[in-house]
């Protein structure tokens, strides 16, 4: 076990580089199944949720390596059929994209069910609904989901989602690339990292349009080719560097990032007093001033995303008045941070979907739990506010999301540092 020991108090003042993001990532690392040949994934981050994805990408007997720090080869020309190795899967959250993949690829998938982050119920019925519509039989128990080709075969089909779900789009974007006929996904997710698997995978061959539209169209395919791609910058864990000169003040140029992807950020963080500038692949954010209150509902792309609740949340704990900040896709997941953040100083009143938070003049530094990712990334943007020493502890499921954290941190003056425990 590790933690995170921070003196807060320092400014936050230089450049940080956003690495690849993990969300599109975890998605392209296995759609690499659906490809026969050699793909090089570039601006890949060096996490924990993508080594597991690595080693079980491995484990079907593909060739992988880290040509340099942040490309991968993966050559998966001998890939065979086989089980995920269960205690694989159960280790991360987005290892349920082996479902479509594995389908896609061989017709039938045998797959534990995901772990990961556990901020709420996370029910995989839409990516049920998929595989169903496209002619698959499945079977589900306690842990693990069963997938085969039913009696017709598997076929294009027309899906209409009854959520907006990131995972059961890709998930049937990865069925569906190599089906026979047309499928179409209706009331699809629009997020960056659905655009990217989609470019990734018309990359390799396939023919899918509409994508970051709620309407995507996948034209099934023979065969997909390699190639090489990179990775687009990670929109949280920007957000996330954007949201901690916001709170601890500072004057900081995030790099690498798509400034379009960041504006349903970039335009809160402007409400509360930021000053925010943004180039063509930068964004400079300084906030000498006082923060004012804002109000804040999360929502599928293009809305707030929840991943920023949290970390949106230790800014209106410090800003002038009371900001509410509505949780609309995950219900449950105040209870991952807020707790912690009581524990610090801050006034959070939570009321079913809506958190009521006002402004305290300082946190105060403490020893914290992170329960989950972006819960750990706002306890440490926390510390870096607060007055004093703050020990953030379980920083694992940080570090499954964020590369390079402390380093990218110290280099803007953060007094931050890992202990093993
Ligand atoms: C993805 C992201 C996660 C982010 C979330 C919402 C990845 C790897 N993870 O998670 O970081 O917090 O999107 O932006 O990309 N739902 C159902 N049935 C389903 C699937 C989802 O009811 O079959 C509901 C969920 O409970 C939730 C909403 O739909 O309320 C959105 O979930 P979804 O977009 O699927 O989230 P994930 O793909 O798990």
């Amino acid at each position: 076990m590790a933690k995170y020991e921070i003196v807060g108090g320092n400014r936050l003042e230089g450049n940080v580089v956003i690495s690849g993001a993990k969300n599109a990532v975890v998605a392209i690392l296995p759609a690499t199944l659906l490809v026969q040949g050699v793909c090089r994934i570039e601006n890949v981050p060096n996490i924990s949720d993508v080594r597991i994805l690595l080693d079980i990408i491995r484990s079907l007997k593909a060739k992988v390596r880290w040509t340099d720090d942040s490309t991968v080869e993966i050559d998966t020309t001998e890939v065979e059929y086989c089980e995920p190795d269960p205690k694989l899967v159960t280790q991360m959250r987005a290892s349920y994209y082996m479902m479509g993949a594995l389908l896609g690829r061989y017709g039938q998938a045998h797959v534990a069910l995901p772990g990961g982050c556990n901020f709420a119920a996370r029910p995989i019925d839409q990516h049920v609904k998929g595989f169903l519509a496209l002619g698959a039989d499945v079977t589900e128990t306690d842990d693990f989901v069963d997938i085969k080709a039913g009696p017709d075969g598997l076929h294009g089909a027309r899906i209409s989602l009854d959520v907006v779900s990131v995972g059961a789009t890709v998930n049937i974007m990865l069925a569906a690339a190599l089906m026979e006929g047309q499928t179409i996904i209706e009331n699809a997710a629009k997020e960056p990292h659905i655009v990217d698997l989609a470019n990734f995978l018309n990359t390799m061959g396939a023919r899918i349009s509409g994508a970051g539209t709620d309407t995507i169209k996948i034209k099934g395919v023979e065969k997909l080719h390699g190639a090489t791609y990179a990775v687009i910058p990670d929109q949280i864990e920007a957000g996330t560097y954007m949201a901690a000169v916001v709170a601890a003040g500072g004057d900081v140029l995030v790099q690498n990032v798509i400034p379009k992807h960041m504006e349903c950020i970039t335009t809160r963080l402007r409400e509360m007093g930021a000053r925010i500038t943004e180039y063509d692949d930068s964004i400079r954010v300084v906030r000498d001033g006082p923060m004012r209150r804002i109000t804040v509902k999360t929502m599928p792309y293009p809305g707030f995303p929840t991943d920023m609740q949290a970390q949106i949340c230790v800014c209106m704990a410090i800003a002038n008045g009371i900001s509410r900040l509505t949780e609309s896709v995950y219900e449950t997941r105040f209870f991952g941070y807020c707790t912690e953040l009581q524990h610090m100083g801050a006034n959070i009143v939570i009321n079913g979907k809506t958190a009521t938070v006002t402004g305290t003049d300082q946190l105060v530094g403490n020893t914290v739990t992170a329960k989950d990712l972006r819960a750990g990334a706002a306890l440490i943007i926390a510390g870096l506010a607060a007055e004093g020493t703050t020990t953030v502890k379980n920083i694992h499921y940080v570090e499954r999301g964020y590369e390079r954290l402390i380093e990218k941190f110290t280099q803007l003056g953060a007094s931050i540092r890992r202990i093993e425990e």
